[in-house]
């Protein structure tokens, strides 16, 4: 039986994911039996209050999207409603957690899941709070939402003060991007079919490129975002942890701790770049007004919450490379943006050319076979091959064997938040973020965090509805190559 408790639970995070999460978990019958949820936050509301919250945010997910909406009926809401409650605590007032004490001690439940959607600046206080009342013995577990640091060295702090009062064990450091459906389906794909594996490497792999664009700004975050930035916000951890899967060795088993030990070496062998290396390998970007499908949006800068001057980048392209035997001298892209053509995340394996060709040596004819893996907005594996157009003569063009798992399984998708929030409560890790890899990652971060703020001349701007900045496509074309929206059939 587990008691899961939601700090921030007035948040927009718990609002738009995690309650909802947690009810497509209670109606497909995935939580315990004696399953209780406690929402804590500041505002001084009631249980019934809270309640009338969770129905908002729950409603609108089921009218927002199919996946909740499955076996969903009144009762099943009001069952849900029935195990909620709610505690005002404020962080800082240890004679707050005195009711969420008792709550949990009378509950009877042997375990308790502390999730942490605030500040980063909270998680210490609430962690000495829940520590100082005894809530965080060996059964409980503390999950934490990014970010988790603003640089290497306070990440490294935040760890250091969270280790004095829970062991690694009990710390789940959430990336959603590893919950999505796809990226587990990589370590499949990659780890239990035998022809991917000698292809994988510098002999036979051109460049890799893990694009993730948006077609949102900044909504109602304009303040966060703009102390955060696109690097910190997204590279970080989502296109850090795609990038540390796609190149990790293969680990001895699936256990939690040999795939991390096989990612957090692929952080370590990342390059880290010198001030030159950033202003070459590196391209940031602001949007501009634009359009977005035809609906016109306004700039970065107008964005409520936004200083008119902010030179914060909103996206980032980068030319990443890993120092070791398998990947020396493969370009490893990065990109995400955000007001961006498309919303889509995908990961591109191009493959080098074929050495000759006997068919002409036109643009289309050697154009390499490229391995696409989309984790959205659909899921799928498309393998591109060269086959010959039927009719007379030769004449080659690019067909996909494409893998769409809509089509290929009618087993109910889970969300993201939904499977990591049941991991937690299992015990399983092996989607979460170790302490050591997210000191690599920063670790890589920071020399470009500290180029940039001395280059206040290196940010671009780019239209709101495009897909940023050209130099992000010069990025490319150097190396030879081009984003996937730019293979066009000639
Ligand atoms: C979050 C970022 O981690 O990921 C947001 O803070 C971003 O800025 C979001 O919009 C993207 O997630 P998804 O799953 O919608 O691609």
């Amino acid at each position: 039986m587990t008691t899961f408790v939601l700090f921030g639970g007035t948040g927009d995070l718990a609002k738009r994911k995690i309650i909802p999460a947690l009810y497509s978990a209670f109606v497909n019958g995935r939580l315990d039996a004696n399953f209780s949820f406690i929402g804590v936050a500041r505002e001084a509301l009631d249980d019934a209050d809270f309640r009338q919250r969770v129905l908002a945010s729950v409603s609108a997910s089921i009218e927002g999207s199919s996946a909740n909406g499955g076996g969903s009926t009144p009762a099943t809401l009001q069952a849900f409603l029935a195990l909620t409650s709610y505690c005002k605590i404020d962080a800082r007032e240890a004679a707050d957690f005195e009711p969420l004490k008792q709550r949990i001690d009378t509950s009877g439940a042997n375990a308790a899941l502390f999730y942490l959607a605030t500040g980063p600046d909270l998680f210490i206080p609430v962690v000495q709070q829940l520590a100082a009342h005894e809530l965080v013995g060996d059964n409980a577990r503390v999950v934490l939402e990014k970010p988790l640091g603003r640089d290497a060295q306070s990440a490294r702090e935040i760890n250091a003060a969270l280790r004095t009062y829970l062991k690694e064990k009990q710390i789940y450091r959430i990336d959603h991007y590893l919950g999505k459906e796809m990226v587990q389906n990589l370590l499949v794909l990659r780890f239990a079919n035998s022809f991917l594996e000698p292809l994988w490497n510098r002999k036979w792999i051109q460049d890799v490129q893990i694009s993730i664009s948006e077609q949102v700004g900044v909504e109602s975050r304009g303040d966060f975002y703009d102390h955060t930035g696109a690097l910190r916000d997204m590279v970080q951890n989502h296109l850090l942890q795609l990038l540390s899967i796609v190149a990790m060795e293969p680990p001895v088993n699936a256990n939690p701790d040999a795939i991390r030990d096989e990612k957090v070496k692929v952080l370590r062998g990342l390059h880290k770049f010198t001030p030159e290396e950033v202003s070459k390998h590196t391209v940031r970007g602001q949007y501009r007004a634009g359009a977005i499908d035809g609906k016109p949006v306004i700039s970065y800068q107008a964005e409520p919450g936004v200083p008119a001057a902010s030179r914060t980048e909103t996206f980032v392209a980068i030319r990443a490379e890993i120092d070791n035997w398998r990947w020396a001298g493969v370009p490893f892209f990065l990109r995400t943006g955000k007001r961006m053509a498309s919303r889509s995340a995908e990961i591109t394996i191009n493959f080098k050319p074929i050495p000759y060709s006997i068919f002409g040596t036109n643009q289309r004819n050697l154009r390499s076979n490229r391995l696409v893996i989309s984790l959205q907005p659909e899921e799928s594996v498309e393998l591109f091959l060269k086959t010959k157009e039927p009719g007379e003569g030769i004449r080659l063009s690019d067909v996909a064997l494409n893998l769409d798992f809509a089509e290929a399984s009618t087993s109910r998708r889970v969300e993201s938040y939904e499977r990591l929030l049941l991991d937690a409560m299992h015990g399983d890790l092996t989607l979460f973020v170790r302490d050591d890899e997210l000191g690599a990652a920063w670790d890589w971060i920071d020399p470009i965090l500290s180029a940039w703020q001395g280059d206040s001349e290196g940010l671009k701007s780019y239209i709101s509805g495009s897909w940023g900045p050209a130099a992000a496509s010069y990025l490319l074309a150097q190396c030879g190559s081009a984003w996937g929206e730019e293979y066009v059939e000639d």
